[in-house]
């Protein structure tokens, strides 16, 4: 760099000094560590490694299989282990501050200062990535997992509308069975199966009433009715189902929904970046609108990038952290992802239909906002694990009653859950 940093922060106009805050003198390589290698996860990766490498940072990937990062998280803690930790890493939910407490990840304060996070980040998504004020991730994108898609096209046919409620979703199930139709496609892989679950929870608790089931001293409102009411139709959504049921990935799901082979779906929106990169139509082949019951709510999660601490490699995860939060890359990659924007200044006209519902329904602030379980942001990674392994075990387990089923989630989340 031709002038030491001090003097740039303080004589460069701003956008130059983010622009140069941190620009690697030569091509560095970053070592990246994330879950996404399905074809629009990979798309919109590798949007972000060629904004990279246009400032000189060669984004090497270390992507690692596996919806919802299951397999991506026992890599991660594997290699930090062995001394091998990546420079870049998917991390999140509570595991930043956790993370961050154990002195494991980079600050990142200069380049949240220089772009003003305090004003253009989403607050709620400021105070994840800023835990005790200080900055220390970036965050990628925000999905929204209450999404319904169905096949805009067929209901128009048979002049039928989407549900908005669980009672217009049987009707409707009812009439596309006897129709011959597939009603809802679902796999029965224990996350997906969870990621349907806390869907419908939310439905049936509201907002607060699923934040309340995260609250330390909380852990009987696992024993509560509406916890009751959304295991039992979760249950009774299986006839609406194919049959048998097989455990799929999500894609296979998403490319199934593609072919017709069911009128809806319930699943994060990064299942709309999919059906996108397969070339189907938004409006026009599908659609999507919130979950049923769940319209005023956002189910969320924040895919956020983390830089490990003690690398050789700061200027380089500087300008890295810099290049994902602008905003037009935000619009570029979150556009392929299926997820929106984090930054509260962009024009929501700039989004389709179904992101722009997204984005302002987050845009009403923390009331209407819940933490995903499954996708990291409600709990620690033990608790996530316990809640989906139990949920997919009634989901399968037709002997297994609701009332065992509550004491189980009851007495995990008073042993993991915040005390
Ligand atoms: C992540 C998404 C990802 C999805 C499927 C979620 O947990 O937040 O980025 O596309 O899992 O793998």
């Amino acid at each position: 760099m031709p002038f030491p940093r001090h003097w740039l922060i303080r004589h460069a106009a701003p956008w130059a000094l983010l622009a140069s805050l941190a620009l690697p003198s030569q091509a560095e390589q970053l070592n990246v560590l994330h879950w996404w290698t399905s074809a629009s996860e990979r798309r919109a990766a590798d949007l972000l490694a060629e904004r990279a490498a246009a400032e000189q940072i060669v984004w090497r990937d270390a992507a690692i299989a596996g919806g919802a990062g299951v397999g991506a998280m026992k890599v991660l803690k594997s290699r930090i282990l062995s001394g091998q930790a990546p420079d870049v890493t998917q991390l999140i939910g509570p595991a930043i501050a956790e993370w961050s407490e154990l002195g494991l990840l980079l600050p990142l304060d200069e380049v949240a200062e220089r772009d003003d996070w305090q004003s253009k980040l989403f607050p709620t998504i400021r105070q994840l990535v800023s835990p005790g004020g200080r900055s220390v991730a970036v965050p990628v994108g925000l999905h929204r997992i209450n999404t319904l898609f169905y096949r805009s096209a067929l209901l128009g046919k048979l002049g039928l509308k989407p549900p908005r409620s669980w009672d217009e979703f049987e009707l409707l199930a009812t009439k596309l069975k006897a129709g011959g139709f597939v009603p809802l496609a679902q796999s029965k892989e224990p996350w997906q199966v969870a990621t349907l679950f806390e869907a419908i929870l939310l439905g049936e608790a509201g907002p607060a009433g699923y934040r309340a089931l995260f609250e330390a001293g909380n852990a009987t409102q696992w024993q509560g009715a509406p916890v009751a009411r959304a295991l039992e139709r979760l249950r009774r959504l299986q006839r609406w189902m194919p049959q048998p049921l097989r455990e799929q990935p999500w894609q296979a799901v998403a490319h199934g929904f593609a072919r017709g082979e069911a009128v809806m779906w319930i699943m994060g929106d990064w299942a709309k970046g999919e059906l996108l990169a397969m070339g189907q139509l938004a409006d026009a082949d599908f659609d999507c609108q919130a979950s049923p019951a769940t319209e005023d709510a956002h189910l969320y999660s924040v895919d956020t990038l983390a830089m490990l601490a003690g690398k050789d490699s700061p200027p380089a995860q500087l300008a890295l952290a810099a290049l994902v939060v602008n905003a037009p890359v935000q619009l570029a990659y979150n556009r392929i992802k299926g997820s929106v924007p984090v930054r509260r200044d962009i024009n929501p006209a700039q989004l389709d239909a179904c992101g722009r519902a997204s984005w302002q329904t987050f845009a009403r602030g923390s009331g209407v906002q819940a933490p995903s379980i499954v996708h990291r942001m409600a709990t620690g990674e033990t608790l996530k694990e316990a809640i989906t392994a139990q949920v997919h075990r009634y989901f399968l387990d037709k002997r297994l009653s609701t009332a065992e089923t509550q004491r189980k989630l009851a007495g995990y989340a008073r042993a993991l859950g915040r005390q």
